[in-house]
């Protein structure tokens, strides 16, 4: 079977398709016939040497992939051959609260990830699709709209009306828009690009800001609230946009910390945090429970989530550029 893998070193240039053998499924593991893969800006990093520098080569990258089971290891009842499922980002984080064994079981680095036309899991950390989804929409659901369900939902416990202050129109972004409308919130977001703005007003977003050209947007946000401020802010910039995330956010209210797209280290006065009785959030993803949650409101609201461009297979590394690029609005999809 082919795959990409990593070689030598780390970068974009080093990503090379390669022929392993046709995995088999020991006890309690499953084979999925990958049918779509998709990327996020951990994929990126990862390949880049600059999420892991440590991480051993090869790697197969890649967490968030969605395909059909086709053979079954001894003992497997969860999940049967012909199942369309999709891949669990932290293999080893079932339910509760998340640990170090957890987060030394995701795909797509340390776990060899799902740019592979074949991919052995074990039962327990693959979940079922929705019917209502393609491939290429299920794989997108693993990482990215898990990341902004665990936020507002598991964490933030998101109530109708509450207003919701969302960063940018990527992977995340876009699936907390189409939650967090769903759940009857008040979105507002941020954008480089007014078309960009434009086609998240389309998905019901209630308010947008173009971050670039208002660059004390933290400010901004408190007064296109009154003054009160945003209940959630999926901070998904890190450093550079913590502080206006902090001004944005209202009393008591939540910042739910995700990414690091402008940043990774900065300097903040802790007062604002007291202060303001801010409650600071560290997200990473979440568990198959809160995955199968989020797959049931998925189902009963019809979400299907944005795939924005699709690559074939014998493209793949061409996604990889698309999301160094910046040009997309949600996902990047490989399809097999
Ligand atoms: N903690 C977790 O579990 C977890 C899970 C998923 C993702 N993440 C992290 O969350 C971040 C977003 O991931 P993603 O997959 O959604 O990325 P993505 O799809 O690549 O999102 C990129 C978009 O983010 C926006 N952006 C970039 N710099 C920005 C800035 N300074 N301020 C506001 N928006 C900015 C841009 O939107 P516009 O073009 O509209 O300006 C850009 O197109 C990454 O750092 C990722 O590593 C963390």
């Amino acid at each position: 079977m082919r795959v990409y893998q990593v070689e030598g070193a780390f970068g974009l240039e080093n990503l090379k398709l390669a022929k392993r053998d046709m995995p088999e499924p020991g006890p309690g593991q499953v084979v999925v016939k990958m049918g779509a893969a998709s990327l996020n800006f951990r994929d990126l990093m990862m390949v880049k040497g600059l999420y892991n520098p440590r991480q051993p080569l090869p790697l197969v990258p890649l967490s968030d992939g969605a395909g059909e089971i086709v053979a079954a290891g001894a003992g497997v009842t969860r999940v049967a051959v012909g199942d369309r499922v999709m891949g669990l980002f932290v293999q080893r984080w079932l339910d509760g609260p998340f640990s170090p064994e957890g987060r030394a079981s995701t795909l797509g680095g340390p776990l060899d990830g799902m740019l592979a036309e074949y991919q052995v899991l074990e039962a327990d950390g693959v979940v079922k699709t929705p019917a209502h989804l393609s491939d290429a929409e299920a794989a997108c659901l693993p990482c990215a709209p898990l990341t902004a369900w665990n936020a507002l939902f598991a964490q933030g416990n998101l109530q109708p009306g509450q207003r919701v202050l969302l960063q940018g129109t990527g992977g995340v972004s876009i699936s907390a828009l189409q939650l967090a409308k769903a759940a009857g919130a008040h979105v507002i977001i941020t954008s480089s690009s007014d078309e960009k703005l434009e086609r998240a007003r389309r998905m019901g977003a209630d308010q947008t800001l173009n971050y670039k050209e208002t660059p004390d947007w933290g400010k901004a946000v408190l007064k296109m609230t009154g003054g009160f401020g945003v209940d959630h802010v999926v901070e998904v910039g890190g450093a550079e946009t913590l502080g206006h995330s902090m001004t944005a956010a209202r009393f008591g209210g939540s910042v739910h910390m995700i990414g690091v797209l402008a940043g990774v280290m900065t300097k903040l006065p802790v007062t604002s945090i007291l202060m303001k009785h801010l409650r600071i959030q560290g997200i990473f993803v979440g568990s198959r429970a809160m995955f199968e949650a989020m797959n049931r409101a998925l189902t009963v609201h019809n979400i299907h989530p944005v795939v924005d461009q699709q690559v074939p297979f014998e493209e793949a590394p061409e996604a990889f550029h698309l999301l160094a690029r910046g040009g997309h609005f949600g996902k990047v999809v490989v399809s097999f």
